[in-house]
């Protein structure tokens, strides 16, 4: 029975540090919503601040780098708003991706925006 029970907590943990920052986010965040969401003038000004903040990790069209995962994916296209900003609020600090807390809440939301309003690639849809 000990040995169950071990060998699930070790399976538990292999899974944790597996699950990327998406997967992290607490399910409450999920509802918030995203007070720009379409908005094509804040889509606009989140590129820009796309280009400066996140482009030098994640490419300057969101095909991904030596350093971060594409976001031109189904799951970041797809993802609740509120999971995005929670992902920004916290980063995924151990694994290389930053918080992004000190932006002003506005331009985190006009990040996300922008990206959401980008389709994602056909060739980066699957994981
Ligand atoms: C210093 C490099 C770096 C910068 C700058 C950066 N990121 Fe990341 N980002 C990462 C890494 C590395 C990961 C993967 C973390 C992990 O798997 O835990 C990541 C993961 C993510 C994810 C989750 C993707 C997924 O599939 O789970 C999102 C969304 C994201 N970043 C958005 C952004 C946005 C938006 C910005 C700009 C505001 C940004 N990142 C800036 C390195 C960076």
């Amino acid at each position: 029975m000990k040995l169950i029970g071990l060998t699930c907590l070790l399976l538990i943990s292999a899974w944790a540090q597996n699950v990327g920052p998406l997967e992290q986010a607490p399910a409450k965040f999920a509802n918030k919503k995203n007070p720009m969401q379409g908005n094509e003038s804040a889509s606009r000004a989140g590129a820009k601040l796309y280009a400066r903040e996140c482009a030098a990790c994640h490419g300057s069209e969101g095909e991904g780098g030596e350093k971060a995962p594409p976001l031109k994916r189904a799951e970041v296209f797809q993802a609740p708003p509120g999971t995005l900003f929670w992902v920004l609020e916290n980063g995924s600090l151990n694994r290389g991706m930053p918080s992004f807390a000190h932006l002003p809440e506005p331009q985190r939301w006009q990040i996300i925006t922008y990206l959401q309003s980008q389709k994602p690639a056909d060739h980066a849809t699957g994981k």
